[in-house]
């Protein structure tokens, strides 16, 4: 896969958020994610979860920015559990249409592994080719998810 040079990429914490444009990401998510997204006010508490400073709460949120555009985000939130549940779920990642096949959304998911620690959980739809990309960073689908929803 081509290395894209052009693409510089950032990492938001509870701690170290000041430069992050909370909008414009918040807005990036609600666009890209496509029919696999979620209403922009429930991205928006996703994203002040990861960047909370409560006990067991936190997270990050990542940018990958070209040209000064926002071109993938992810947010990924802290479970503030450990050992019987993962202790992190991944719960957004997008990258721009005219982005996609480059790279930018595999380097986001590594960089998200790479800091935090314990396990990732994360649900995918069966018939989301964003599959291929989990599977390729070694996530695995040993179980079924159920929901009771309401
Ligand atoms: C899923 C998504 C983030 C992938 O971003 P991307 O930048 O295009 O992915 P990458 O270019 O980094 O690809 C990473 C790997 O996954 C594979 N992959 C990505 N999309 C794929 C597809 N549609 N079909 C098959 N493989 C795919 C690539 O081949 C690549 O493998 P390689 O490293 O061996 O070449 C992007 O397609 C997207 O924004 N989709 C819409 C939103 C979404 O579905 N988000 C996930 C659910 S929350």
């Amino acid at each position: 896969m081509a290395e894209n040079n052009s693409v510089s990429y950032h990492t938001y914490t509870p701690g170290n958020n000041a430069a992050l444009n909370r909008d414009q990401v918040l807005d990036f998510l609600f666009k890209h994610l496509d029919e696999y997204g979620d209403q922009r006010q429930d991205i928006e508490k996703c994203m002040n979860y990861a960047l909370s400073e409560d006990a067991g709460k936190g997270g990050s949120v990542l940018e990958a920015r070209e040209n000064g555009q926002v071109v993938g985000a992810l947010i990924l939130n802290n479970t503030g559990m450990t050992g019987y549940i993962p202790e992190n779920i991944l719960v957004y990642v997008a990258v721009h249409g005219s982005t996609r096949g480059k790279g930018v959304g595999k380097k986001l998911v590594q960089m998200a592994i790479d800091s935090t620690e314990g396990s990732i959980a994360l649900h995918v739809e069966p018939q989301n080719p964003a599959r291929h990309l989990y599977e390729k960073l070694g996530f695995t689908n040993k179980y079924l998810e159920y929901r009771l929803t309401r």
